[in-house]
């Protein structure tokens, strides 16, 4: 296998878990893959040689950003409700069954197409995890096909037919098609199966029958819950030891206290609140408490229209508490914690080498330097991309 050397790195983030800081920062550094993987990090002066070499030239490399929640198979466009949004008007569940009916709409290719469109986009901002989700089908044959769209671009696929409860449907049969024929459609194509949990949406014990049904057929859990109001979710996806919990809004004291005692990562969605104008959830109190904390995109055209991960961490720097540090600590292992993924996330030997190049110096120019594109390359398995398509 060839073996590359990469040096002119002004910081390596490498999130060594043994590491004295959260980052396991080294300046001055130098990287060597081999094949698609991480075969050494450290000072550029004790570097070993490789088979070839690229100098990236004083600036900052980062493991890639692991965006765990996101909703990239839909059609339609509902910039007008944001635009509402911006003057008042609140934000709503409902607004997921305008986006149903467009991508029921859409033929395979579309929907494709769009979903290849969207991890362009990712890719180019520093993105090489991937996380899709279905929940705008929500029958039998839309929610497969919109499973077997995602995995075409990543295996951390979700199963998410209990999104909302279609327009003119009894919840309990809805339920009863999740938990039969729809899941049974969906789960060749999936890993995961998530449930919005939140009024409007699922109760708990709704939630508590799709998730066991999941996990009957193999499919690990995770939940969107408590991202309008106070509620169960947390607390239920901590009592089931799910990996992940996600939005986390409203969150009372014992909330947090679980989360602490469970291990499940609660991962937060700033695009969510920037774009519904909802209260930021606390990370700080989160940190404070022992809580591991992700931060991902929950890039979906309803509540979160942004594919940016940088975006998302100066969010987190400027409104929710968080270090620089401990925000790209979030978006990257944090990210890999929420989809139990040991080989993202960190760039440490046997990792994949999955990373990004900043135009900057440092980690803290993505908060410092908001809206400025500053990651220069995405490199996936090893290699720098420009493609679309691939597992990571
Ligand atoms: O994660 N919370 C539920 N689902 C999405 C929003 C979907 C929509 O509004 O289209 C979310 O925020
Ligand atoms: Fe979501």
């Amino acid at each position: 296998m060839a073996s590359t050397l990469i040096t002119g790195i002004s910081e390596l983030v490498t999130n060594d878990p043994h590491a004295s800081d959260l980052l396991g920062a080294v300046v001055d550094a130098a990287l060597v893959v081999d094949g698609d993987r991480v075969a050494w990090t450290g000072p550029a002066h004790l570097a070993p040689a490789a088979d070839t070499a690229v100098d990236v030239g004083g600036r900052a490399v980062l493991p890639g950003w692991v965006d765990s929640h996101s909703h990239l198979v839909f059609a339609g466009d509902r910039a007008a409700e944001f635009e509402a949004r911006m003057t008042g008007t609140p934000y709503a569940a409902g607004g997921i069954r305008t986006t149903v009916a467009a991508t029921r709409a859409a033929t395979d290719e579309q929907l494709t197409a769009h979903v290849a469109a969207l991890v362009g986009e990712m890719r180019r901002q520093g993105t090489t995890t991937v996380e899709i989700k279905s929940g705008y089908g929500l029958t039998v044959r839309d929610e497969a096909r919109s499973l077997a769209v995602a995995r075409q671009f990543t295996e951390e696929t979700t199963f998410l037919g209990a999104h909302v409860v279609p327009a003119d449907t009894d919840p309990g049969a809805y339920v009863d098609l999740v938990t039969g024929p729809m899941l049974e459609a969906a789960a060749p194509h999936a890993r995961w199966i998530d449930v919005f949990c939140e009024e409007g949406a699922f109760d708990a014990g709704q939630a508590r029958a799709v998730l066991a049904a999941g996990a009957a057929v193999g499919l690990r859990g995770r939940l969107h819950a408590n991202q309008l109001t106070y509620g169960p979710g947390v607390r239920l996806a901590a009592e089931l030891g799910l990996v992940a919990v996600d939005h986390c809004t409203y969150l009372a004291d014992a909330d947090v206290a679980t989360l602490a005692d469970s291990g499940t990562v609660a991962t937060l969605l700033p695009g969510v609140e920037f774009s519904t104008r909802q209260p930021y959830p606390d990370a700080r109190r989160l940190l404070d408490a022992g809580v591991r904390v992700a931060i991902a995109s929950d890039c979906n055209p309803g509540s979160s229209f942004t594919s940016s991960i940088p975006f998302c961490v100066a969010l987190a720097v400027r409104e929710m508490g968080m270090t620089p540090a401990e925000a790209v600590h979030a978006a990257t292992s944090g990210g890999a914690a929420a989809l139990d993924r040991a080989d993202v996330g960190r760039l440490v030997p046997g990792a994949r080498a999955d990373l990004l190049v900043l135009d900057a110096p440092s980690h803290r120019h993505l908060a410092y330097r908001p809206g400025v594109p500053l990651v220069t390359s995405t490199w996936l398995g090893g290699r720098p991309t420009g493609a679309l398509v691939g597992p990571s």
